[in-house]
């Protein structure tokens, strides 16, 4: 379904990113793979990748810093001389009351979860414009479209990235590029793992389809997505959480 394209997924040295990249490589297209910190598993997940027979390099940028997403989007161009699609997956939490949240708890949310997704879509949009079918993919949150409690920090980074994407779809849909978000709910990963067994029962038991999601429920949205056969839905935010905010 991608064959010949060249993606960017960030945060993809495990968990949703990770899968993402692995199902886009499978699906013929070379991955441009960003971790911050975890270099062995990101250059696992580039081996994986490359065993689809597509290229895969895996770059280390704090999304969150605006010079170095500039400094690795020419490295990404220089390597695969085109991107055509983008994946803004990195996210982090740190949670608490809002009584009790520090300053630096909400800067470093936003920081990553909406200035990293402004980061990388400000500097790689220019090379995006220039696919014949440009693609931006937002990784959001349900607690962005619905709020959570303790999360204020990374409900409003996770609704910012909703504004902001229906903004860019507007900007860049006269060049052909689509901006679409994904809000997944409860996904199994280490970010969930953290949660308190009790947490994980509760959602569960307020969930309609009875299960945590899976990576691969998110994966195979967003290679739909990034599909021809998406080339006609843009500035939309679907959620992925077994019905969860019905
Ligand atoms: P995870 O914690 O397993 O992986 C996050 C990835 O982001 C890691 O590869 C990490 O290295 C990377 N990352 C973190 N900070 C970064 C930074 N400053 N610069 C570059 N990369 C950075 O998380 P998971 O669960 O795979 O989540 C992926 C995305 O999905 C996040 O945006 C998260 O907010 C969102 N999400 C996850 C849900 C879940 O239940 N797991 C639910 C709703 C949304």
């Amino acid at each position: 379904m991608l064959k010949g394209k060249t993606a960017v997924i960030t945060g993809a040295s495990r968990g949703i990113g990770k899968e993402i990249a692995l199902k886009f490589a499978q699906n013929g297209a070379n991955v441009a793979i960003i971790y911050s910190g975890s270099k062995d598993e990101a250059e696992k997940t580039a081996q994986l990748a490359s065993g689809y027979g597509v290229k895969a390099i895996a770059y280390c940028a704090n999304c969150a810093d605006f010079n170095r997403v500039k400094e690795v989007t020419k490295e990404i161009i220089n390597d695969f001389s085109g991107v055509d699609i983008l994946v803004n997956n990195a996210g982090i939490t740190k949670d608490g009351l809002l009584l009790t949240m520090s300053e630096a708890d909400f800067d470093a949310v936003v920081g990553v979860n909406l200035k990293g997704v402004f980061n990388f879509t400000k500097h790689l949009s220019r090379y995006i414009i220039k696919s014949a079918g440009g693609r931006i993919i937002n990784i959001s949150s349900v607690s962005g479209t619905n709020g959570n409690a303790g999360q204020a920090n990374y409900s409003a980074s996770k609704a910012g990235v909703i504004g902001f994407s229906k903004t860019v779809a507007k900007e860049l849909a006269g060049r052909g590029v689509t901006v679409n978000v994904i809000a997944p709910g409860f996904i199994e990963t280490d970010m969930t793992a953290k949660l308190p067994p009790s947490a994980l029962e509760g959602a569960v038991s307020a969930i309609p389809l009875k299960r945590l999601g899976k990576t691969s429920d998110v994966a195979d949205l967003a290679l739909f997505l990034a599909s021809g056969a998406a080339s006609y839905i843009t500035g939309e935010c679907i959620r992925v959480d077994g019905g969860m905010c019905i």
